[in-house]
């Protein structure tokens, strides 16, 4: 029997007696035990993004949470340019295949992330052998073929592309990446475009961050509206949630929820996560090129999170899944960013080395006590 054979044997094993809030001994039976993937299966997907040790096996609590609570997955880093095309021709799929072959093992709908992206792009991608910047031409050309080239393995797979990731700044203007110095904005329509032919069935979506911020929305919904003016097919709007506890508004966020789905495109959460920590960038959201140095004071809770803060932590996730069931009509899937706290990004970003809490389960991955409120919201 193979490890996913073990873990999806035991995961329905450890669903039975699971129970969803902390503290209650496993294998007691909890008649009304319902996960995340039951108590939504009529809303919205509920996924969650997969680390490499997760992708290949390594982490078996982990994967157990995944197959009880999740019915959509998303790769957090193997399927990027710089791990899947590092350098020009050579691709690097292993990890990509496992992280498809697992999910399919599961049943989960898959999610692609992502083909386009300035960040974690090889450098390779931008000059020619002397280090100057290629032309349009050949910029198009190494676009199209990482696009086919990877779009067209997984065709009838992968049931959704982030294909074009964080192109708009917080002010709605475009970011200036090499593929907008060296392609204006044509290049968003292209990657469209290009993975549409490569999986004409596959959904495609625009993803970024901080979209609650109203000149970034609008900056969106520019974009949006102009891909759909040129008849490029573009099938939903990623809204990632990267939340603190005081940022980003409820009210901002329906906006957002409303504005993107008055563009008849499915509207999807993408990277949830809450940030429990003091705030130490300027930006909000994932802009990834802002760090901080450590500091004492921005990373309180190294010892635990007291009952205050967890309290505080699931009022704002109760307020969000609130809000999204109140949308579950424009709303297609909530996708949590990591399974355990341990896993999450933000405990290394804006600060390196932080002790951050801002997932659905704790480091053992338990249940965090408000799970069960958000499984009760769903009734
Ligand atoms: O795998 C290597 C490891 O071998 C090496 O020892 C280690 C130290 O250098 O780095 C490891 O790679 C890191 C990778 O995460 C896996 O942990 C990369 O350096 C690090 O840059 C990468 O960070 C990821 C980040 O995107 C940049 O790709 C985060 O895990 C991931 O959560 C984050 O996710 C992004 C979304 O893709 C897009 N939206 C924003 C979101 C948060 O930034």
């Amino acid at each position: 029997m193979n490890v996913l054979q073990t873990i999806i044997l035991s995961g329905l094993a450890v669903a039975v007696g699971m129970s969803c809030t902390s503290g209650q001994p496993q294998g007691e039976q909890v008649d009304s035990a319902k996960t995340l993937k039951e108590a939504y299966a009529d809303k919205f997907y509920v996924g969650t993004a997969l680390d490499l040790g997760q992708i290949k096996g390594h982490n078996v609590a982990a994967l157990e949470v995944v197959q009880q609570q999740f019915n959509s997955i998303v790769a957090e880093n193997c399927m990027k340019s710089e791990n899947i095309q590092p350098q020009e021709g050579v691709f690097f799929f292993d990890d990509a295949d496992k992280f498809v072959e697992l999910g399919e093992k599961n049943g989960m709908h898959i999610v692609g992330h992502n083909l386009i992206w300035h960040s974690q792009a090889p450098d390779w991608f931008f000059v020619d052998k002397h280090g100057n910047d290629v032309s349009r031409e050949v910029l198009t050309e190494r676009m199209r073929n990482h696009i086919h080239t990877i779009v067209s393995r997984y065709k009838g797979r992968i049931h959704g592309w982030d294909v074009v990731n964080e192109a708009i700044l917080d002010n709605g203007e475009y970011r200036p990446s090499k593929f907008y110095e060296i392609l204006g904005e044509d290049f968003i329509p292209l990657a469209f475009k290009f993975a549409h032919q490569a999986d004409p069935e596959a959904e495609l979506y625009y993803n970024d961050y901080s979209t609650a911020i109203p000149a970034k929305r609008a900056g969106i919904v520019r974009l949006t509206k102009k891909l759909q003016d040129d008849g490029i097919q573009i099938d939903g709007l990623g809204m990632q949630e990267h939340h603190g506890l005081s940022h980003a508004s409820l009210e901002e966020t329906e906006k957002t929820i409303i504005d993107f789905a008055n563009l008849r495109v499915k509207v999807m959460v993408t990277e949830m996560d809450i940030s429990v920590l003091p705030h130490a960038s300027p930006h909000v959201g994932a802009e990834l090129a802002d760090t901080a140095a450590y500091n004492e004071s921005f990373d309180p809770y190294k010892e635990g999170l007291p009952a205050d803060k967890m309290n505080e932590l699931g009022a704002r996730y109760v307020s969000f899944f609130n809000l999204y069931l109140k949308h579950q009509d424009k709303i297609s899937r909530v996708t949590l960013w990591g399974v355990g706290d341990g896993d999450s990004w933000k405990n290394n970003w804006p600060i390196e080395g932080r002790t951050d809490y801002p997932l659905l389960f704790d480091r053992h991955y338990q249940p965090k006590p408000f799970l069960v409120d958000i499984l009760e919201l769903a009734n």
